[in-house]
C-alpha cells in the first residue's frame, strides 16, 4: 500500500443498513453495492451474515457481484459467526472476515460479563480461526475509544500475533474528541510490538457531530483505513460520512499529503441512489450532498461566484458529480444574479429595466422564500404573480392495489370546456399525471416530488410539493388535501398552469416587440 493512500472502507450496507429507517432488501443492496464499486471504494462491508437469512443471502450475492473491491462480512468473535460469515463471502474475488469484540471495561462488565484474560483468549482464538479460513482478517476492538489504553494495546498485540492484517479501533459511541482519538492511535503505535504488520483503521460514530473530525485526526496519527457510510447513515446519529471524509482529503490533500482512490464524480449519484432506496432524505445544508451545498443566495456571494466561483466555492460542484452550482433567487439576492437568471430565461435587460425589475423582485422576495422563474417573467410583464388557472381538476378516480395496474381517470375543465381521459402508470400518481399529459398534450419532467403531513395523526392533511421541468424551465406546484393523490394531482396542475401562463406572457412580449419593431 502506498503510504499516502487512505483506504475507504464503506459500511453503508452493514452499519448504515442496520440503523432505523435504512434497511434494504437483497436487490437494493445489490444496486447500492454496484454503485459503491463505481464510486471506487476499497472495501464494501456487505452485512452481518449471522443476523438473518436475508442478510446472509444479500452478503453472498454482493460477494459474487462485485469485482474490484474487497467484500467484508462482519462476525462476532465466536466460531459459529465466523463460519457463517465465511460461507457468505467465500466466493468473493477478495473476501475479508471482519471480527470484533468489545474491549472497554464498561462493555466487559455490563455486556460481555467477561474478565480481561478471557477477552484476550477469545480474540486470539477468533482471529486464528478466521485466518484459517481467509487470508484477509480485520479485527475491531469495539468501544476502543473508552478502553484502557494498556489493555487495548494488549488486545491489539494479540490480534496481530494471531494474524489480523487490519486493526480497527472504533469510537463506537461517538464519545471521543479529535485530540483524544488521535492520541489513542499514537499510543497504540508506540506500545504494540509488530504494529507495522497491520493497517490501522478508524470507525467513528457521530453522536457529538465529531465523526469526520475524529477520522481526520486518526489519519494524522498513522491510520490508513477509514470506515464510513454514504450520507453518514448508521447507528444513532450515524457514521462518518464518506463524502465528507473523501472531499476533505481531496480538498485539503496538499496539507495532509494524502489521497483516496474514490471517483469523487460518483458521489452525488451514490448519495441520491441511497436516498431513493431508503427514503431517508439528507438535510438541505448537509455538506457535499445537501441541496444547498452548492447553492448561493446572499447577494454578495452570488456576485462573487458570478465573477469567479473560487470566491465562495472551495471545491467545484463538478468534482462531486453536480453539473453546476445554483443561484437561488430570494430576498438576499442582488442585481447581478437577477440579471444572470433573466439572461438564462432569454431576456436581455437594459440597466434601467433591470433596476425596475429588481425593485419588483425585492417586493416579492420579501414575502417568500424563493422567487420562481415564472414570477420573474411576470415581473417583466408587470403582471400579477399568481398564475391564471388554465386547467382545473373537476374529478379524479383512481384504482390501485397490489394486484391491479394503477389506473387514473381525470376530468379537467378549461373555461367552459371539459376533458376526460384515463391512463395507467407505475402508481396512481404517475397514472394521473399521464392522464393529464394525454388531455393537455403538455409533457413535463417531474424533478422533485415531496409529500409531507401538515401535522400528526392519520387524518391529517398531506401537502404535496412538485417541481416540474417544462421545456427546460422549472415550475413549482403545491397543494394540500386529506387525500394525497388528489393533492399530488392539484400540485402538478398548479405547476402546469404556471408554465402555461409563462408561455402566454412570453408570446405576448414577442408579439409586442414585433409590433413596436423592438
Ligand atoms: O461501532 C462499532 O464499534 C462497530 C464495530 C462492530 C466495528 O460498528
Ligand atoms: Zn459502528
Amino acid at each position: 500500500m502506498a503510504d499516502d493512500q487512505v483506504y475507504i472502507f464503506d459500511t453503508t450496507l452493514r452499519d448504515g443498513e442496520q440503523s432505523p429507517g435504512c434497511s434494504m432488501n437483497l436487490d437494493e443492496k445489490l444496486r447500492m453495492a454496484r454503485q459503491l464499486e463505481r464510486l471506487g471504494v476499497d472495501v464494501i462491508e456487505a452485512g452481518f451474515p449471522i443476523a438473518s437469512v436475508g442478510d446472509f443471502e444479500a452478503v453472498k450475492v454482493v460477494a459474487g457481484a462485485v469485482e474490484r473491491p474487497i467484500v467484508a462480512a462482519l462476525c462476532r468473535a465466536v466460531e459459529g459467526d465466523i463460519a457463517r460469515a465465511w460461507d457468505a463471502i467465500k466466493s468473493a474475488r477478495r473476501p475479508r472476515l471482519h471480527t470484533f469484540l468489545a474491549t472497554s471495561d464498561i462493555h466487559l462488565k455490563y455486556k460481555l460479563r467477561k474478565e480481561r484474560p478471557e477477552v484476550l483468549k477469545a480474540v486470539d482464538a477468533a482471529v486464528r480461526y478466521a485466518r484459517s479460513l481467509c487470508v484477509d482478517v480485520e479485527f475491531s476492538c469495539e468501544d476502543a475509544s473508552r478502553s484502557d489504553i494498556g489493555f487495548l494495546s494488549e488486545v491489539v498485540e494479540v490480534a496481530i500475533e494471531a494474524g489480523a492484517g487490519v486493526i480497527n479501533l472504533p469510537d463506537t459511541v461517538g464519545y471521543a474528541m479529535p485530540s483524544e482519538y488521535g492520541a489513542m492511535f499514537r499510543q497504540v503505535r508506540e506500545r504494540v510490538r509488530g504494529i507495522d504488520r497491520a493497517v490501522l483503521s478508524a470507525h467513528c460514530h457521530n453522536d457529538l457531530g465529531l465523526a469526520v473530525a475524529n477520522s481526520i485526526a486518526a489519519i494524522e496519527n498513522g491510520v490508513r483505513q477509514l470506515e464510513c457510510t454514504v450520507n453518514g447513515i448508521g447507528e444513532r446519529a450515524g457514521n462518518a460520512a464518506l463524502e465528507e471524509i473523501v472531499m476533505a482529503i481531496k480538498t485539503r490533500g496538499e496539507r495532509m499529503g494524502m489521497h483516496t482512490g474514490v471517483v469523487t464524480e460518483e458521489i452525488i449519484k451514490s448519495s441520491r441512489l441511497l436516498t431513493s432506496i431508503t427514503g431517508m432524505m439528507v438535510q438541505r445544508n448537509k455538506a457535499i450532498v445537501g441541496a444547498n451545498a452548492f447553492a448561493h443566495e446572499a447577494g454578495i456571494h452570488q456576485d462573487g461566484v458570478l465573477k469567479s466561483a473560487i470566491t465562495y466555492e472551495i471545491m467545484t460542484p463538478q468534482s462531486v458529480g453536480i453539473k453546476h452550482s445554483t443561484l437561488v433567487l430570494g430576498k438576499h439576492s442582488g442585481r447581478h444574479a437577477l440579471k444572470q437568471r433573466f439572461g438564462e430565461l432569454g431576456y436581455t435587460l437594459t440597466a434601467e429595466e433591470l433596476d425596475r425589475a429588481y425593485a419588483s423582485f425585492c417586493a416579492i422576495a420579501d414575502q417568500k422564500k424563493e422567487v420562481a422563474d415564472e414570477e420573474l417573467v411576470a415581473i417583466l410583464e408587470d403582471r400579477a404573480t399568481s398564475p391564471e388557472e388554465y386547467y382545473h381538476l373537476d374529478e379524479l378516480h383512481v384504482s390501485t392495489g397490489t394486484r391491479v395496474r394503477p389506473t387514473a381517470t381525470v376530468e379537467l375543465r378549461k373555461g367552459d370546456a371539459r376533458f376526460v381521459d384515463s391512463a395507467t402508470g407505475d402508481g396512481p400518481v404517475d397514472a394521473a399525471y399521464r392522464a393529464i399529459e394525454r388531455i393537455t398534450g403538455i409533457s413535463g419532467k417531474l424533478t422533485e416530488y415531496v409529500l409531507k403531513s401538515v401535522s400528526y395523526g392519520h387524518d391529517t392533511i398531506g401537502e404535496a410539493f412538485v417541481r416540474v421541468d417544462f421545456d427546460g424551465v422549472v415550475f413549482n406546484g403545491r397543494a394540500a388535501s386529506t387525500d394525497v393523490i388528489t393533492g399530488s394531482v392539484k400540485a402538478y396542475l398548479e405547476a402546469l398552469n404556471r408554465a402555461q401562463n409563462s408561455i402566454r406572457l412570453k408570446q405576448g412580449a414577442a408579439a409586442a416587440a414585433i409590433e413596436t419593431g423592438a
